[in-house]
C-alpha cells in the first residue's frame, strides 16, 4: 500500500479516525477510536443503503451509485460527527476506501476525505476496501494475528492469510465470478429480487437441497481457487428445464444452489486450513464480507474449523456487509503506527490486497488493465 510515515497524531493513548465507504452501493461514515491496548470503540456508525435505487435494474448501476454517494456523503459525515458528539478538531485522521470498487463512488469518498483532511489539517488515509473487510472482525472483539480469512462478497471471493497489519498473503481467489454475484444472479434468474443473497437464503429454507444436481467446480484442481460461473450457468439451465416453475421449484433450486455454493467454499477453505497450519499454527478461521451473513455458509464453516482444530469467528452481520467502521479501523491501525497516505493518492478501481500473488497468479479480471483483486 502506498503510505508515508507521519507524525504520531497525539499522546493520549488512542487515535480517533473518521472512515468513509462508497465503493459499491452503500454510503457509510463512521468514527472509531483505537486505544493503545488494542481496544476498539465505535463512536458512531452511519450507513445509507442505495438498494431501493438499484432494485428496478436488478443490480448496481455505477452512474446511479456515484450520484447517490455524492448526494448523501456530506450529510452522513455530519451525522457521524453529531452521533459521536465530536467536531472535526477532535479527529486524528480521516480514512476513505480508495479501491477496489466502482470508480465514481470511490472518488466521492476520497475527495470528501481529502477535503476534510486539508480543511482540518489532519492526515488522510487511503484504504484498500479488502483490508477493511480483512480487519473487520476486530471491530467486534479482540483478535490476534495471524488468522485465515475467507472473504466472500458481491465482488470478491478470496482466501488470505492475514499475518499482520499490511501483511496479507493470498492463498486463493475466484477465477471468474464472486460467490455473492452467483447468489445475485440465481435470484435474478428466478425473479426473487435484489439483492439476491438474502432472498435466496429466505426461500431456500423451505426447499429440498437434493433436488437439483449442481456442479462443485475446481475441487479436483490443486490449490484453493474458486469458480462460480459454471454454477451460475447450471442454475440457469435447470431453471429453463423446470416444467412447473412454481414457488416449490424456486425453493428447491435456491436450496440446491446454496448447498453447492457452501460446499464449494468449504472444500477449498479446507485446503487453505491445511496450508495455513503448516505455515503458521492453528489459530482462527475468520469469515467476512456480505455473503458471510448466510447462516448455512456460517454453519458449514464453523463445523469445518472445528474439524481442523481452528477457532471460528464471524463478525456480527452489520460488520459483514460494507460499512464505514471497518475503513475507520483500518485507517486507525495505520495511523497508530505513524503511517498516512499522500494527498495525491489516486483512486484504484483494481487493487489486489496481495499484489505479488495477483501478478504471479492472476485470477479474475486480468488482462490489459491488470489484476482486479
Ligand atoms: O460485502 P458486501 O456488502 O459488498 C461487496 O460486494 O463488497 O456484499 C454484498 C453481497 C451481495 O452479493 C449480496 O447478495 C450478498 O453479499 N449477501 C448474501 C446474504 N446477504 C448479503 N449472500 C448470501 N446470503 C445472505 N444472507
Ligand atoms: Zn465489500
Amino acid at each position: 500500500m502506498q503510505m508515508k510515515e507521519c507524525k504520531m497524531p497525539n499522546n493520549t493513548g488512542s487515535v480517533t479516525v473518521l472512515g468513509l465507504e462508497s465503493s459499491c452501493d452503500e454510503t457509510a461514515a463512521a468514527i472509531v477510536r483505537l486505544h493503545d491496548n488494542g481496544q476498539v470503540e465505535i463512536l458512531s456508525d452511519c450507513i445509507f443503503s442505495q438498494v431501493e435505487q438499484h432494485e428496478p435494474f436488478g443490480g448496481v448501476v455505477p452512474e446511479i451509485a456515484a450520484r447517490a454517494h455524492a448526494d448523501i456523503m456530506d450529510k452522513l459525515v455530519l451525522r457521524a460527527l453529531n452521533k459521536a458528539n465530536l467536531g472535526l478538531s477532535d479527529l486524528d485522521g480521516v480514512a476513505a476506501t480508495s479501491g477496489p470498487g466502482l470508480i465514481g463512488g470511490v472518488l466521492v469518498g476520497m475527495m470528501t476525505a481529502k477535503a476534510l483532511a486539508i480543511g482540518a489539517d489532519m492526515p488522510f488515509l487511503g484504504i484498500n476496501h479488502l483490508e477493511g473487510h480483512a480487519l473487520s472482525p476486530r471491530l467486534a472483539s479482540p483478535l490476534d494475528f495471524p488468522y485465515l480469512l475467507l472473504l466472500v462478497s458481491g465482488g470478491h471471493t478470496q482466501l488470505l492469510a492475514i499475518e499482520a497489519l499490511g501483511k496479507y498473503h493470498r492463498y486463493g481467489s475466484t477465477i471468474d465470478d464472486a460467490v455473492g454475484e452467483a447468489f445475485d444472479k440465481t435470484a435474478k434468474i428466478m425473479g426473487l429480487g435484489f439483492p439476491g443473497g438474502p432472498a435466496v437464503e429466505k426461500i431456500a429454507r423451505t426447499g429440498d437441497a437434493s433436488r437439483f444436481d449442481l456442479p462443485r467446480p475446481l475441487q479436483k484442481r490443486k490449490g484453493c481457487d474458486f469458480s462460480f460461473a459454471g454454477l451460475k450457468s447450471a442454475v440457469q439451465r435447470h431453471w429453463q428445464n423446470v416444467c412447473d416453475p412454481c414457488e416449490q421449484a424456486k425453493a428447491d433450486l435456491a436450496a440446491s444452489f446454496q448447498r453447492a455454493a457452501s460446499e464449494t467454499l468449504s472444500r477449498q477453505t479446507a485446503k487453505a486450513l491445511v496450508r495455513f497450519a503448516t505455515e503458521f499454527t492453528k489459530t482462527n478461521l475468520v469469515v467476512a464480507g456480505g455473503v458471510a451473513a448466510n447462516q448455512t455458509i456460517r454453519d458449514d464453516l464453523q463445523n469445518l474449523a472445528k474439524d481442523h482444530g481452528f477457532g471460528f469467528i464471524a463478525p456480527p452481520l452489520r460488520f459483514c456487509t460494507d460499512n464505514g467502521a471497518m475503513i475507520a479501523l483500518a485507517g486507525a491501525e495505520h495511523l497508530a503506527i505513524g503511517r498516512s497516505s499522500p494527498l495525491d493518492l489516486a483512486a484504484r478501481p483494481r487493487w489486489p490486497l496481495d499484489e505479488s500473488a495477483a501478478l504471479n497468479n492472476p485470477a479474475s479480471g486480468s488482462g490489459k488493465k491488470g489484476p482486479k483483486s
